[in-house]
């Protein structure tokens, strides 16, 4: 049986944890990139903040070590989830560059980044997953910054995919709807009146579990007929 190795950011909580565990169970040895290290067992953690722009001058030999050392290259496919996310709540008004420049280096360079690190040892049968977000495709109120990055995953998912031509690589661009993480609870300032109206406006009046996004990352990932797609996995948001 061939080695596989999953390489995902954002592992230490949430849907990135689910991830880890869902990859895990299919035999998936795991790296994972984060400022705080997960509770997983099993995991290789490298500590970074993907905020700062150098962060890849210390990432890369730290992460070539791991992959290389557990699976020599050329003799295993490795499967990229970019997963780490940073929300502000800013708008258009007053959003400053600082802030902007921030949120696009965690969502959209720090991905960038990590791919050229890693496609020089990426070989047919890999793939690269971005976790974009119903905000990928269309915009709400006050959240600017985030949601211009989440745009601008997918236009390099899509670059990537042409970029990738004839390499064996695959990739998609999975966009989670409203997920019950820390992310969610600390946008809405832990108010379950604002959850349960949120969940309100979803077909199945619920919220989706992080391990049901695993569930979707793991099919993005594994499944080179889906090449290129943005894939909406939110149960169906009701339209108002
Ligand atoms: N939850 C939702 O409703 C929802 C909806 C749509 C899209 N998404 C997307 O799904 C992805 C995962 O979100 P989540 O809900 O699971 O969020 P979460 O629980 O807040 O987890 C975010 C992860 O990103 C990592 N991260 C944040 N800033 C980082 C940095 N500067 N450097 C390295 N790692 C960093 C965090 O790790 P450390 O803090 O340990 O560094 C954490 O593991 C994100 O891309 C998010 O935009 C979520």
């Amino acid at each position: 049986m061939s080695a596989k190795m999953l390489i995902i950011t954002g592992g230490s909580r949430g849907i990135g944890s689910a991830t880890i565990e869902r990859f895990q169970a299919d035999g998936f040895s795991v790296v994972n990139l984060s400022r705080t290290p997960t509770a997983l067992t099993g995991v290789t953690q490298i500590n970074v903040d993907m905020s700062d722009i150098g962060w890849a001058n210390q990432g890369a030999a730290k992460l070539h070590d791991a992959v290389l050392t557990r699976m020599p290259s050329g003799q295993g496919r490795i499967v990229v989830v970019h997963n780490a996310g940073l929300l502000e709540k800013d708008s258009v008004g007053t959003v400053t560059a600082e802030s902007f420049a921030n949120v696009m280096q965690v969502n959209v360079i720090a991905p960038a980044q990590l791919n050229q690190i890693l496609l020089p040892i990426m070989v047919p049968g890999s793939a690269i997953v971005y976790v974009g977000s119903t905000l990928s495709e269309k915009a709400v109120a006050n959240s600017c910054s985030y949601v211009t990055s989440k745009h601008a995953m997918v236009g390099l998912m899509r670059a990537t995919c042409q970029d990738l031509i004839g390499t064996g690589i695959h990739t998609n661009c999975v966009c989670p709807g409203f997920t019950d993480t820390e992310m969610l609870r600390a946008h809405v300032g832990g108010d379950q009146g604002i959850l349960d109206s949120i969940a309100s406006g979803v077909t199945f009046n619920r919220l989706i579990q992080p391990k049901e996004m695993a569930e979707a990352i793991y099919v993005a990932a594994t499944q080179p007929v889906f090449n290129g797609a943005v894939m909406h996995a939110n149960l169906g948001q009701i339209e108002r």
